[in-house]
């Protein structure tokens, strides 16, 4: 009888897979031997495979190239990475290698551009698109950016004030995108989202504030459905209309020349996922070009904001099982060294999946068990793998440590999770390790944050480490007192 874990993943599933595969009966991911990592930096860790990035960047390119010509699409492509995904210096330089461009979304994203425009990283030729609701400091920014030569900046229109907003600061003219507030999908809570600008305001916005305007030209519609690119008919239906807005609006601002379809191309979540991205990109691009000709308007370039996909399947987490708790005779807790709220706080908040394989023991039994995370919050727990929320791992044995993976993980979830603050019941949060290739291909890895250590939290809190050099409490409520 086939009672390994190793048997169960191969009826389930085809196994290997590009990036999964097992060297020496442990897991490896993209080659690395994720039993070495554990040994040589200890587990709970996280970890960014840097190569992903511009994998994915490359694969997006090539099937949009492909869809331009077959299609004999005579509008240009732009790859955007939306940096909410994960703003951090590693994955901005990698994805900076691949020729792209950039999507921001609040005051402190210009920042990250002008730090790295000073590096050259980014120039003046790399578009900057602008979403998100501006408030005072994002405006100032934004304005700073165009004001110093930045000629490819495209802040994209969310409120009916921001142009006004924009004007007051920016010297001369400028370039600007509307988003159009896409209609929710009938299961959601709300209509319409509550970013951007309905459908049937958008051409009245046009000529209010932009036909005549000397100073501002319209050069994007913008366009992103929260559920994602998918092959449904909400997102069809839901193109369709976006693209009669922009044709009626190109034919009456010639200056229009640009669709961005936003991001939400998904990612790999189970080892089952299967996604036809070549067949969704040339049908977006024949699309386009279908409705353009009907309604006799040039086609316009294409651009995309992808977060998820740009660095999602770089990341990963690794914890170690530490302990069974059998609860009943069917509920068997695996506890993990660490805790899913914290790290991954999506599986929590929005019932997300990832991959989970386990790294180590797959030519041992298996059993059916519900992984719990240390904090004392009873929603701390994962429980949602592919087929019945089960979730099989092998056996837990006290004598044979078993070390867990939940991989594609790069996005969002440092920043939701408040990398580097405080964390929910004080549980640390784990070390980051960045995974490169050298240029012979070699694999380096290389320690990014240590585990974060109690005088961190505690710093945060408000307890000083040396009580002679803090400030006398006299004195703090002195001050609190003068400014009430
Ligand atoms: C305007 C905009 N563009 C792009 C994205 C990126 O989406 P994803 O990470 O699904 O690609 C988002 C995500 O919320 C967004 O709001």
């Amino acid at each position: 009888m086939n009672t390994k874990y190793i048997d169960l993943v191969n009826q389930t599933f085809d196994f290997p897979q590009p990036e999964f595969k097992l060297e020496n009966k442990t897991l490896e991911f993209h080659d690395v031997n994720l039993m070495q990592l554990v040994e040589q930096y200890g587990a709970p860790l996280k970890f960014t495979y840097l190569p992903q990035i511009s994998n994915n960047i490359n694969r997006a390119k090539q099937w949009f190239a492909d869809a331009i010509e077959k299609n004999n699409y005579k509008g240009k492509y732009n790859y955007c990475y939306c940096t909410k995904s994960s703003h951090f210096k590693h994955v901005l330089d990698e994805a900076l290698k691949n020729n792209i461009h950039i999507e921001t979304s609040s005051a402190f994203d210009i920042d990250i551009v002008e730090r790295l425009k000073a590096e050259g990283k980014i120039t003046n030729d790399t578009f900057v698109i602008s979403n998100g609701f501006k408030r005072a400091q994002y405006v100032t920014n934004i304005a700073r950016l165009i004001n110093n030569g930045h000629k490819n900046a495209i802040p994209i229109i969310d409120n009916y004030e921001e142009i006004e907003l924009l004007s007051a600061e920016i010297n001369g003219k400028f370039n600007v995108g509307i988003r159009i507030a896409s209609e929710e999908e009938p299961k959601f809570e709300f209509y319409t989202s509550r970013l951007g600008i309905g459908y049937k305001n958008i051409v009245p916005f046009y000529k209010n504030q932009i036909q005549n305007n000397e100073n501002v030209e319209l050069k994007m519609l913008h366009f992103f459905i929260n559920t994602g690119i998918r092959d449904n008919a909400y997102y069809w239906n839901e193109l369709s209309k976006c693209l009669k807005v922009y044709t009626s609006l190109k034919k009456i601002c010639p200056s229009l020349d640009s669709l961005n379809i936003g991001g939400g191309f998904p990612i790999k979540n189970s080892l089952a996922f299967d996604f036809d991205y070549a067949y969704m990109v040339d049908e977006i691009v024949n699309q386009i070009k279908l409705v353009c000709e009907e309604e006799g308007v040039d086609v316009p370039h294409i651009f995309t904001e992808f977060g998820s996909f740009t660095v999602g399947e770089s990341g990963g987490a690794i914890y170690e099982i530490l302990y069974q708790k059998q609860q009943n005779d069917r509920e068997k807790w695996n506890m993990i060294n660490s805790s899913f709220i914290t790290t991954l706080p999506d599986t929590w908040a929005i019932n997300k999946r990832f991959i989970m394989l386990p790294i180590n023991r797959w030519h041992d039994s298996y059993e059916r068990v519900l992984l719990g995370g240390l904090t004392c919050d009873s929603d701390d727990y994962y429980n949602s793998e592919q087929h019945m929320n089960a979730i099989y791992l092998p056996k837990y044995n006290k004598d044979k440590p078993l070390y867990i993976g939940f991989f594609n993980t790069g996005a969002y979830q440092e920043t939701i999770g408040g990398f580097g603050g405080l964390q929910h019941c004080l549980i640390p949060s784990p070390k980051h390790i960045l995974i490169d290739k050298d240029d012979e291909g070699n694999i380096t890895t290389k320690l990014f944050n240590e585990q974060q250590k109690s005088e961190d939290l505690l710093k945060i809190l408000g307890y000083e480490n040396n009580m002679e050099t803090s400030e006398p409490t006299s004195k703090i409520l002195e001050t609190s007192l003068n400014t009430q």
